[in-house]
């Protein structure tokens, strides 16, 4: 009896292959587990077996009956893929080189704050942040920057009378926001939180009513750095920021610092920039950002004794820096969002 069951099985195994459609599977299903299939009929042969036989022929039976169904469920599970196939056309062929999917980058500000960040971070700063709806106490007030100050004027900021969501809300009477000057403003909210020493930078957007030209954009980015310690000096500051630069242009890079004057530091400074390579600002100072030993007037509003404490802030726009590191002529490139200029700088 057996035998006859593997060449059951064996002569199914081998017709399966070249079936190709369902009808022809369920003809051949029924030849041979139809009623009248030739699988059945072993099946009822048991009836006519000595009994002390016929469990062991049962259990048989039973051991080819599941490698069929094993069969016919596979047959039927690869006609179906066929038909799916012939469907949806040709398989996919997954060697076939891909089309050029062309891949983004980030903008040029974000790699040129992300590497300014990285450098300023190695030497102890941590990054914290402030909102770009500011109230004037901390855009102007806390910052030694009196009432009638030309920064305030509606002239060249944006005022609007949303609250700013962002904590330590209002501190005056009759308190107007406006969108950030300057990243500033972060220097007094770290300073009302944390207690000396202090060693943070805060990247950001900033606003002024400017009218866009080639170095003008009413909407520009700072990174704000702010240290506060005993015993800080001129001396710590022109290093940093020797250090700052000489990491990103290159060895060769010089600053120097020329008088001005700013509310919240005392003395405060312009400072250029040289570097040989960097063709046209290699040649002449340029200047790039403003810095300054931190008021005592400030601390005094922030708690802090001025006899204690000492400290330097800088303020550096990063469109200034991005546009003379790569040699872009004029910042309205920078948010035209053009992938003509934006692919160049991967
Ligand atoms: N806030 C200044 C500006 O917007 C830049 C600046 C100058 C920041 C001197 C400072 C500083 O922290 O000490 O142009």
């Amino acid at each position: 009896m057996e035998e006859e069951l593997k060449q059951i099985i064996e002569s199914v195994e081998e017709e399966i292959a070249s079936i190709t459609t369902s009808a022809d599977f369920e003809q051949f299903k029924a030849r041979i587990s139809g009623p009248n299939g030739s699988f059945t009929a072993m099946s009822k042969k048991i009836a006519t077996l000595p009994v002390e036989e016929r469990p062991t022929a049962g259990k048989l039976i039973n051991v080819y009956k599941q490698r069929l169904q094993g069969i016919w469920a596979s047959a039927l599970s690869r006609l179906e893929a066929e038909a799916l196939a012939q469907k949806i056309g040709p398989a996919i062929d997954p060697t076939l080189v891909s089309p050029e999917i062309p891949q983004g980058t980030q903008h040029i500000l974000i790699q040129v704050r992300e590497e300014i960040v990285s450098i300023l971070r190695k030497i102890g700063f941590i990054v914290a942040d402030g909102p770009e709806v500011e109230s004037e106490y901390f855009c102007f007030d806390a910052l030694n920057t009196p009432k009638d100050h030309p920064a305030r004027d509606l002239q060249d900021t944006y005022y609007t009378n949303k609250q700013t969501p962002f904590g330590n809300v209002s501190r005056q009477e009759d308190e107007r926001y406006l969108l950030r000057t300057h990243t500033s403003s972060v220097q007094i909210r770290t300073m009302l939180e944390q207690q000396p020493p202090i060693r943070i930078i805060a990247p950001g957007r900033c606003f002024r009513r400017d009218t866009a030209d080639a170095t003008h954009s009413a909407n520009f980015h700072q990174i704000e750095a702010l240290y506060v310690d005993k015993g800080v000096t001129v001396r710590d500051l022109k290093a940093d920021l020797d250090y700052l630069f000489r990491s990103l242009l290159g060895p060769d890079a010089e600053t120097r610092f020329r008088p001005h004057y700013f509310s919240y530091t005392e003395p405060s400074f312009e400072v250029d920039l040289k570097a040989q390579h960097l063709g046209k600002v290699g040649s002449e100072w340029m200047e790039i950002m403003g810095c300054g030993m931190v008021d005592p007037a400030v601390f005094e509003e922030m708690g802090y004794d001025p006899e204690v404490w000492t400290g330097y802030a800088f303020g550096l726009g990063i469109e200034r820096i991005a546009m003379t590191l790569y040699g872009i002529d004029d910042i309205r490139y920078l948010f035209q969002n053009d992938v003509r200029l934006l692919s160049q700088f991967k």
